[in-house]
């Protein structure tokens, strides 16, 4: 079991659009697919997230388009993701140094105590579904431990949270998105009230060293911690139900970590590498920008950028469907993105799996998938909604 049976594999199409390498046309903007070149527009000035109506727009319908007000959201406007510089700086700043070497120590401590909570209550059980009572709970309990959220929330908070995350995809229906901004919307009000009791109240975590000591509007408070819950939970989420998934699909690999848990950090590089939980991102160039003779970039449209595409490009990592834990050079995989948007979380992410998952396969010795993994229906962030696990041999 790969792991990806009964469900989309994207990277047979992947390699396919790879191809050649370069930069591909397509009738909505650009793409690219190959490690270096997605690296080098990451990093690269002459690129910019900042919504901009493609040029192509007739101008009737630009008008319009420049008027419509769009709804909150983490990948929208003040966003710091949505955001070019000088902006950019300004939204990241303070958020970056909020993040102080003894708050994420405390974190530590608190993925510590809500992973051994969970695996004592998972214990109880035969069987159980390793994605709502695992992988949500610790990302889930972080993340409102960061926002100040009281812990009797997270019941809430994971609701939302699964019914907003495809406000983070592209191309998802009317429907999706319809209930996702229901969620969304009982969210800020949520958050409107949090803003202002942190005001009178505020906590020892890390939004309420934002918001008394920041210059930040509440717009953008509120924007931050969008992109905070929807950055730093589905993903982290996603990346302990695929490395669950891809592990016991590897008994070879697994048995390594067993044999030498030393090994476990090198081991999530390559899970990240080989199964990014956010598979793609944008940029549009700000200039005409030519690579490698090709024709120049026109300014304005946007250009995909594949991650995991980036990740499974030959070039960089030589047999790049093989899930090795062992790869000397996992750890340059573009899965937390590059340059100025650099994943602000990675360093927490990495805290949070590197105890979650030997912690998981230690208490759960005989731990193995009980039925198929059900895939979450999204374009970009690629997870699983359920996973059923039996926890001890019959
Ligand atoms: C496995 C877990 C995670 C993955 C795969 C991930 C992935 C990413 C990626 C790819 C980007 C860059 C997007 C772009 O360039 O367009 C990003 C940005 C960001 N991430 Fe993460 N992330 C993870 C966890 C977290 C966590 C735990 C937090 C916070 C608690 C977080 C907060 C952020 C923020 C604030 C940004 C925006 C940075 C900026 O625009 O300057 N992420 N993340």
């Amino acid at each position: 079991m790969s792991g990806d049976e009964g469900a989309t594999d994207p990277y047979p199409l992947i390699d396919e659009l790879r191809g050649e390498g370069g930069v591909r046309a397509t009738p909505v903007g650009y793409a690219v697919y190959d490690y270096e070149l997605c690296r080098e527009i990451l990093r690269d000035r002459r690129f910019g997230v900042r919504r901009s109506i493609d040029p192509g727009v007739p101008g009737p319908l630009r008008r319009y388009a420049e008027r419509v007000v769009l709804p909150p959201s983490p990948i929208e406007s003040p966003s710091m993701l949505a955001e070019d510089p000088p902006a950019h700086e300004r939204l990241r700043k303070p958020v970056a140094s909020a993040f102080t070497p003894r708050a994420v120590a405390r974190l530590g401590d608190l993925v510590r105590e809500v992973t051994t909570q969970q695996l004592d209550a998972m214990a109880a059980h035969e069987s159980v579904d390793l994605i709502a009572n695992f992988a949500a709970q610790v990302p889930a309990a972080v993340i409102m431990e960061i926002l100040g959220f009281p812990a009797a929330d997270r019941e809430q908070f994971l609701r939302w949270g699964s019914t907003g995350a495809p406000l983070m995809d592209v191309g998802v229906s009317w429907r999706t998105y319809r209930s996702a901004m229901a969620a969304s919307e009982a969210m800020q009000a949520y958050l409107v009230a949090h803003i202002e009791k942190l005001r009178r109240e505020p906590g020892d975590d890390i939004f309420s060293v934002l918001v008394s000591t920041s210059d930040l509007t509440d717009a953008e408070l509120m924007a931050n911690a969008n992109l905070l819950m929807a950055a730093g939970f589905e993903t982290t989420m996603d990346l302990i139900g695929n490395g669950v998934a891809l592990l016991l699909s590897h008994p070879d690999q697994l048995e390594l970590l067993r044999a030498e848990p030393d090994r476990w950090p090198l081991a999530i590089e390559e899970l990240l590498r080989f199964d990014p939980p956010f598979q793609m991102t944008a940029r549009r160039a700000l200039e005409p920008v030519q690579f490698d003779g090709g024709a120049p970039l026109v300014p304005g449209k946007s250009v995909l950028v594949s991650l995991s595409g980036a990740n499974r490009d030959p070039v960089k990592f030589p047999d790049p469907h093989r899930f090795d834990i062992t790869r000397p050079n996992a750890r340059e995989h573009l899965s937390f993105g590059s340059g100025i948007h650099a994943c602000l979380g990675a360093s927490l992410s990495r805290l949070e799996v590197l105890h979650a998952l030997p912690a998981l396969f230690e208490r759960f010795p005989d731990i193995r998938l009980d039925g198929e993994p059900a895939r979450r229906r999204l374009f970009n962030v690629r997870g699983y909604s359920q996973m059923p696990v039996r926890l001890k041999s019959r």
